[in-house]
């Protein structure tokens, strides 16, 4: 790892948009290269390498009077924690804090090592978000070991996988997570979906009752300091709450302006359970919609930080993926910009329904054979 905190990039052309791996490795002879590209900017002032961000410093001149438009550059190491502000909590019905940012893993997309264990070493992030589905938790263990955080001050959230629901499956299928995670107690615990397979579904309520009586339990024994649900709508919380001791804590739910369950919300708000956010950039499919672009040039943010902010304005814990360190920085440095009550007005009635995950394919999904992780299947990158 380069360790210096000031170096010089030769021939390096601050009009291009990404800085050639090659010639930063000619310069940063120890570092081992990540990431090359910048953040969000038209300019390369920017780029990361594995252990740090680097930035140009008023050493550097600019490209005025170069050849070719080339120079030798210098960049300084910034001090992550000078530009990124402390991630916010909010406080669930049980007094347990949550963070309001946090970094999924799922395996849609991938799953890099490298990436979280930047999150947690420079970008604050101290909430994860992961699934038994996600076939990652085993993962997780050693990129929280080389970050050098404490467990916790980690905020670990999974989530049990309906083919394990029922009253001792789910006391089972924690004591695996727990394995996998290398830990003795979850954060948070969620019910995946509120569906059943196919083969329990003349007992689909009772087997959810059961189950929701087991985390309840778990959660009184400690072994989780919060319980909740994901995908769950008003109609499953209404079933729910005829049988349940306790209220979840938490439900996630695809949000992102474009799928905004208002009167969901609402009902959430009502009885104490914190509604938190999966999907807050649609998958990376709702960057480029105009007036999401449009809010971003006004803010002079990106795409991705006004969709997270627009989230955290709204109250919700937020949870966006990425594998690429110089989006993981960027996604965390959302606390130093507010949205204008306009600006969150237009974000607030783009609602149109869409979805990024189909609740109408998860059914199939559970029936499947196909194993936990198996879309991660050589997409896992150190
Ligand atoms: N409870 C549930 O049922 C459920 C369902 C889905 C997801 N989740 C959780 O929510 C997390 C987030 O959801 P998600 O991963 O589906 O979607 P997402 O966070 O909305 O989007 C992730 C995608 O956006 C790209 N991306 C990330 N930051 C970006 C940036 N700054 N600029 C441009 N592109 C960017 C990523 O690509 P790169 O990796 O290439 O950067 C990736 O393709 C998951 O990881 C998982 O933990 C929960």
């Amino acid at each position: 790892m380069n360790t210096k905190s000031e170096l010089c990039v030769y021939d390096f052309c601050p009009l291009q948009v990404s800085i050639s791996k090659s010639t930063l490795a000619a310069s940063l002879r120890q570092a081992t290269i990540a990431e090359t590209q910048p953040s969000h900017s038209a300019s390369a002032s920017q780029f990361f390498t594995s252990d740090a961000l680097y930035s140009t410093c008023d050493r550097c001149d600019g490209c005025n009077g170069h050849k070719n438009d080339m120079q030798t550059a210098y960049f300084r190491k910034v001090d992550c924690d000078s530009v990124l502000n402390s991630i916010e909590t909010i406080t669930l019905s049980n007094g347990v804090k949550l963070p309001i940012l946090g970094i999924g893993t799922s395996h849609s997309g991938g799953y890099s090592h490298t990436a979280l264990v930047f999150a947690l070493k420079h970008c604050k992030y101290r909430l994860i978000d992961t699934a038994k589905r996600y076939g990652c938790e085993v993962l997780l263990p050693q990129a929280i070991k080389e970050s050098n955080v404490e467990r916790e001050e980690i905020f670990l959230t999974t989530k049990l996988w309906p083919k394990d629901y029922g009253y001792e499956s789910t006391k089972e299928a924690l004591k695996g997570s727990l394995c996998r995670l290398n830990t003795d107690y979850i954060d948070l615990f969620l019910m995946h979906w509120p569906e059943v397979p196919a083969q329990c579904s003349s007992e689909k309520k009772k087997l959810l009752e059961d189950t929701w009586r087991a985390l309840e339990v778990m959660y009184d024994e400690g072994l989780c300091r919060a319980i909740g649900v994901s995908n769950y709508d008003v109609s499953d919380l209404c079933e729910m709450f005829e049988s349940s001791s306790i209220k979840p804590h938490v439900n996630q739910i695809e949000f992102h302006p474009y799928q905004n369950p208002k009167s969901l919300r609402n009902f959430c708000d009502e009885n104490g359970i914190a509604v938190q956010g999966y999907c807050p950039l649609g998958k990376g499919k709702i960057l480029t919609e105009k007036p999401i672009v449009e809010i971003a040039d006004q803010v002079q943010k990106s795409p991705a930080q006004v969709l997270i902010r627009w989230a955290i304005q709204n109250n919700v814990s937020t949870i966006p993926k990425s594998t690429k360190i110089h989006r993981v920085f960027e996604n965390s440095n959302v606390f130093d910009f507010c949205l204008s009550e306009n600006q969150m007005n237009v974000l607030n009635n783009l609602h149109d329904g869409r979805r990024y995950v189909d609740p109408s394919s998860i059914q199939k999904r559970i029936d499947s054979q196909l194993p936990d992780g198996y879309k991660l299947q050589q997409s896992i990158t150190h």
